[in-house]
């Protein structure tokens, strides 16, 4: 199990992995049943156990994805995910806040800025995507924080960059 910890951060990354499937499936499963949550993630997220459990293996050995739970340091508890679906340089995020109660709190910012210095200093990449439905405004807001900036906009959603230079 890889931890990656930041100091001063409200929540800790740990890559998902496998022996944790029993106790994070039926979180999921919840999650993403969960009609608030639901209505912000793509048409094709998995329902049923079976179908969360295959993306979750997907997730544990695709060496094109790097998903992590996140957790809260002081007791464990795991409130969400945030991974990386990677092409060549290239990454898209997705980012889920699946316990509703700790929305609001500053825990995506913290997610998310671990996920960027990671995609940034460990995955090497060049270039962050995100596709944020057009009334999410908690999801914009948290992208722009981390100075995302929008890239372009279809009928239902934007698409949010942040890249890396070269030099810096
Ligand atoms: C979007 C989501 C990840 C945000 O998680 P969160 O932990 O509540 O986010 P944070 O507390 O870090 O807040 C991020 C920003 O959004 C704002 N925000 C949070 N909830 C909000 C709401 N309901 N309405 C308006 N703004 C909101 C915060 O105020 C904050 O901005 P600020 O610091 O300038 O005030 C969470 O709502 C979620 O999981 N939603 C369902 C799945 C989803 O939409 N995923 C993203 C797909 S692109």
């Amino acid at each position: 199990m890889s931890i990656l910890e930041e100091k001063n951060q409200k929540v800790k990354l740990v890559r998902i992995d496998k022996s944790m499937f029993p106790v994070i499936i039926p979180l999921y499963q919840s999650w993403f049943n969960n009609r608030k949550i639901r209505r912000f993630l793509f048409t094709s997220t998995p329902k049923s156990k079976r179908r969360i459990s295959q993306l979750l293996l997907k997730w544990c050995f695709d060496t094109n994805t790097a998903y992590f739970m996140i957790l809260l340091p002081e007791n464990g508890t795991f409130v969400g995910h945030a991974g990386l679906n990677i092409k060549g340089k290239e990454a898209e995020i997705g980012i889920v806040i699946g316990e509703t109660k700790f929305w609001n709190k500053g825990i995506a910012t913290s997610a998310l800025n671990q996920l960027v210095t990671l995609a940034k200093k460990k995955f090497k990449l060049r270039k962050l995507t995100a596709r944020i439905d057009k009334k999410n405004i908690a999801s914009i807001n948290l992208f722009k924080k981390a100075k995302f900036e929008m890239e372009k906009a279809s009928s239902k959603e934007y698409v949010y960059w942040l890249d890396f230079p070269k030099q810096k």
